[in-house]
């Protein structure tokens, strides 16, 4: 079975804040998250990796070279050693207090609030990572439960819909149940595959670049039995692609805009999801 979220059904494409809004703050921090529900973004898209004691971080690079102050693999620190780290200086000496934060404060702080999409960088690189993620998203819908914040209520009275089931043979099932808004992406499809099976009622996605395409029906077909969403790189999007994918009874987010004329054409498109860096 595969769950569907369908936020702005009626209304247009989901904007969904890449790393944040990380075309006007430091990608993947507090700051950037902020900023991206302020801009009144229906998502916040991140990066997570695990760190030396195996903890969630939110980093988008295997090492902290680029976003930060310091040297070496993500996974050679301890989660205490990460969040000393200025992630912020990178972009401006004004997020200078910025640093690298866990997915749990990240959760603790915007689950509920706004959509989360979290995508998992390198699964092989940090075995267990998708257990480690089925438990906190796990975590969080039973404190959910308890607050009595509906699926449908959490976000702006959108809700999840039933999915009709596609031709990959699926069932399809209402997905009522399951964290509000948390959608978990790879472009690894055998850890997406994993994640649909550790939470059959949080919505999977799948990310597509120029070396998956062009997508055959098989694989399509293949996609679709445990995806939710096949999220592809804006290039490569047509009509033809997009028609294939909704035929399967499945959503399309495209990724990663950064101008008004990409922007305008997923529009036309009819994309679900538009996945980018200005979300104002
Ligand atoms: O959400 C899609 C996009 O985030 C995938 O590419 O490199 O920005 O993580 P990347
Ligand atoms: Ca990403």
């Amino acid at each position: 079975t595969v769950s569907a979220y369908s936020p702005y059904a009626a209304e247009g494409p989901s904007i969904i804040a890449h790393r944040g809004a990380s075309g006007y703050a430091p990608e993947n921090t507090m700051a950037a998250f902020e900023l991206a529900e302020r801009l009144g973004a229906d998502f916040i898209e991140l990066d997570i990796r695990m760190s030396k004691d195996g903890e969630l971080v939110v980093i988008h690079d295997k090492t902290v070279d680029r976003t930060t102050n310091e040297a070496g693999y993500v996974h050679d620190y301890t989660l205490q050693e990460l969040q000393g780290m200025d992630a912020g200086s990178h972009f401006h000496a004004d997020y200078a207090d910025e640093t690298i934060v866990s997915l749990e404060e990240v959760m603790d702080r915007f689950a509920g609030r706004i959509g989360i999409l979290i995508e998992i960088k390198d699964p092989p690189l940090y075995p267990g990572i998708e257990e480690k993620l089925a438990e906190m998203v796990r975590r969080y819908e039973i404190i959910q439960d308890i607050l009595g914040i509906g699926v449908s209520e959490s976000i702006q009275g959108k809700e999840y819909i039933e999915d009709p089931g596609g031709r990959a043979g699926s069932e399809g099932i209402a997905s009522s149940e399951g964290t509000a808004g948390i959608i978990i992406q790879s472009f690894d499809f055998n850890s997406m595959r994993r994640i649909h099976s550790l939470l059959p009622g949080i919505p999977a996605a799948v990310l597509i670049h120029a070396d998956r395409h062009p997508l055959t029906d098989k694989t399509l077909d293949e996609l679709a039995s445990f995806a939710s969403y096949i999220n592809v790189s804006h290039d490569l999007l047509d009509g033809e692609l997009v028609r294939e994918i909704l035929e399967r009874n499945r959503k399309v987010m495209a990724w990663t805009i950064r101008n008004d004329q990409d922007m305008d054409r997923m529009k036309k498109l009819g994309v679900d999801g538009i996945i980018t860096d200005y979300p104002g």
